[in-house]
C-alpha cells in the first residue's frame, strides 16, 4: 500500500475528480471552514490547485504545497513549495491557517501541529477541513463500502490505481476527529460534521 498519494500524477484531473467526489459540495464546505478564519493573514497549508481561491478572496494568502505540479495550476500570488511538518516561516506569522482535504496525507502530524502552532499568531485560529468515516457502525459501513467502489473505479479508470488506493485507505488513518483531536497542543478544539452521513468535518483549533 503507497503511504501517501502522488499529487503530481493526478495534478489534471484533481479538481474535476474532487468535485465528482463531493458531489460538488466541496465548495459549501470551504465556504463554511473560510468563515472561521480570523485576522487577514492566511497560511493555504497543502493548497494544490488553489480551490479555496474564491473562499479565500478577501485574506492576504500564502499557499504552501509541497507539490510543484499541483501548485502550477494554482492561481494564488504567493505560493511556496513546502510541506507541514517544517513550515518555511518566521513564529506568529499568520492569523489563520487554512487547511483542506490535507490532513490524511501528512506523515508527522505531531510535527505538523508544533508548526502550526509556532506559525500562528496568539489568537489565531487553525481551520481544518478534511474526510472521515460516520461515526454510526452501519453507515460507516455503507461508507466504506461506496468509498471503496468509487475509488478503487477511478484509480482503475485514470490508470492511477496506487493514489486512489491510498484516498480510500487514508480515510481509515486516523481515529475519529473527535477523538485523535484530543491529543493537539492547542488551547481549545471544536468539531462539527457535515456531508452525508458526517463523513466531513469541520475542527477550529484555537491558539490563545
Ligand atoms: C487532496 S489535495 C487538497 C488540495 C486543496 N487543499 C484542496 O482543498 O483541494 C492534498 C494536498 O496536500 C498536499 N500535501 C501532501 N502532503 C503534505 C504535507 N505534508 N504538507 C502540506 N501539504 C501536503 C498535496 O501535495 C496536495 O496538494
Amino acid at each position: 500500500m503507497s503511504k501517501s498519494a502522488n499529487f503530481s500524477k493526478i495534478y489534471k484531473f484533481y479538481d474535476g475528480i474532487n468535485s465528482l467526489l463531493t458531489l460538488g459540495f466541496d465548495k459549501s464546505w470551504r465556504e463554511k471552514a473560510s468563515k472561521k478564519l480570523v485576522g487577514t493573514k492566511v497560511l493555504d497549508l497543502g493548497s494544490g490547485t488553489g480551490s479555496a481561491e474564491k473562499q479565500l478572496v478577501d485574506y492576504e494568502v500564502t499557499a504552501l504545497d509541497p507539490d510543484e505540479k499541483m501548485l502550477s495550476l494554482n492561481n494564488f500570488s504567493n505560493k511556496i513549495i513546502g510541506s507541514a511538518e517544517a513550515l518555511p516561516f518566521d513564529d506568529k506569522t499568520f492569523d489563520s491557517v487554512y487547511c483542506a482535504f490535507v490532513w490524511r496525507n501528512v506523515s508527522d502530524v505531531d510535527k505538523a501541529f508544533e508548526e502550526i502552532r509556532r506559525v500562528l499568531k496568539d489568537g489565531g485560529n487553525f481551520v481544518l477541513l478534511d474526510m472521515t468515516r460516520p461515526l454510526n457502525r452501519f453507515t460507516k459501513l455503507l461508507h466504506r463500502l461506496g468509498t471503496f467502489i468509487t475509488l478503487h473505479f477511478i484509480g482503475i479508470a485514470t490508470l492511477n490505481f496506487k493514489e486512489y488506493r491510498f484516498l480510500y485507505t487514508s480515510l481509515d488513518k486516523f481515529e475519529a476527529p473527535e477523538v485523535f483531536l484530543e491529543k493537539n497542543n492547542f488551547t481549545s478544539f471544536t468539531v462539527e460534521r457535515m456531508g452525508i452521513f458526517g463523513f466531513v468535518y469541520l475542527a477550529v483549533l484555537k491558539n490563545n
